[in-house]
């Protein structure tokens, strides 16, 4: 037994630095979906499923995920306006579930949230069951994926949470893991169980590890748009080695992309990929990187509603601030003008309604646009 398996082999054990990181991670993109999905003139009653859920706290004090995400609704500072929520909570560990179950009874009494644990079980063992009572077609759910390991999320499984409209998921895909697995002959069932067939065989031999675990993450998220998700993915960085997790996001609305890309730059500002304890959520001197997305929009000629381009920059995994950004250096290079309206204030040249013109670059004009 490792000492992390002897810790983790308490019912409360001491969180990481890394455990911090994402649950403010979780925090921030788990408050704008509250804010989106439970307010508001179309808002109805919300789920949130959280299946690996833990103990509710850490022995150094952390609040657990769904002790978190519970506080974070009974503060939200929109509160007032929501649609009640439904916090289904799940552990195999039965001595976790009792403790979770004890802790969600003692926060102040909220007519608005309502704790619906239903292990302690496997996680495979409760979606169908989940998804038929309290996530049905229609209904706005958001899933929390977060196991030890990549043995206990079966693609079979995953893709059924996300299957349905309506239905985002938080997934966290040990990275470090698939990468040795993928190379290792006694896990290739595991490897086939996670994507749910051989595909990760075709990830190319000869790459760096950094590369390998970003392939195998791509590849993930490309399995999960197959199934008509839009995603994305914010790495964890741990004691110095690269996306030792990623958190992968799977959604089939703009507005969750919305609310997940704002949670990446706020945790990474430069190039909101992602981060450590030591550096996430910290104030940058570096501008944040959005010259994929400049590139994106110079090959774009034609005319478009700024509402068009920040679609499109959100799927790219940028976020609307960044929209104008790119459309002012695209602007000083001759290369966009507002067709409307007409005017604007000198301050802020492109309000959400205007409409714009992207030009074509001439071969002459360089990085400096071609002045004359
Ligand atoms: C990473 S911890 C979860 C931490 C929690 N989500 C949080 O952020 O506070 C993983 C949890 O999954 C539980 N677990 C392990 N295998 C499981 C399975 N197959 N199904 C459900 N829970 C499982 C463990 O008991 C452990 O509490």
């Amino acid at each position: 037994m490792t000492r992390r398996e002897d810790l983790r082999s308490q019912t409360d054990y001491k969180s990481d630095p890394h455990t911090r990181l994402k649950h403010a991670f979780y925090r921030r993109y788990i408050a704008c979906w509250m804010g989106k999905v439970l307010q508001g003139r179309w808002a109805k009653p919300g789920t949130i499923i959280d299946g690996f859920a833990g103990s509710g706290m850490y022995s150094d004090g952390l609040d657990g995920s769904a002790i978190m995400t519970a506080k974070l609704f009974r503060e939200h500072i929109c509160r007032p306006n929501f649609q009640p929520l439904t916090y289904v909570t799940n552990d195999l560990d039965p001595r976790r579930c009792e403790a979770l179950d004890g802790r969600m009874k003692g926060l102040p009494l909220d007519d608005g949230i309502q704790h619906v644990p239903v292990g302690p079980k496997k996680f495979e063992d409760i979606v169908g069951e989940v998804r038929q009572k309290h996530a049905p077609r229609g209904k706005q759910a958001l899933w929390i994926i977060d196991p030890y390991g990549l043995k206990q999320i079966p693609w079979s499984i995953v893709s059924e949470t996300v299957t349905v409209p309506k239905n985002d998921a938080v997934i966290t895909f040990m990275a470090d893991e698939a990468h040795r697995y993928r190379t290792n002959p006694a896990m290739v069932s595991v490897m086939g169980s996670l994507y749910g067939d051989d595909s990760w065989k075709n990830v190319p031999d000869r790459l760096t590890t950094a590369q390998s675990k970003a392939a195998l993450v791509k590849l993930y998220c490309d399995k999960l748009e197959a199934l008509g998700c839009h995603t994305s993915s914010f790495d964890v960085d741990v004691a110095r080695r690269y996306t030792r997790y990623s958190l992968i996001f799977a959604t089939h609305h703009q507005a969750g992309l919305e609310c997940w890309n704002s949670a990446k730059w706020s945790a990474d500002p430069t190039s909101g990929r992602g981060a450590s304890a030591a550096t996430a959520f910290q104030p940058s001197l570096l501008e944040p990187d959005i010259q994929p997305l400049i590139d994106d929009f110079r090959k774009r000629i034609g005319v478009h509603d700024f509402t068009a381009l920040v679609s499109r920059a959100q799927i790219l995994g940028h976020t609307e601030p960044h929209v104008r950004t790119a459309l002012d250096e695209l602007f000083r290079e001759g290369l966009v003008v507002r067709l409307s309206p007409a005017t604007a204030p000198k301050n802020s040249p492109w309000p959400a309604t205007c409409r714009i013109r992207i030009f074509e670059a001439g071969p002459d004009e360089g990085e400096d646009g071609g002045a004359s």
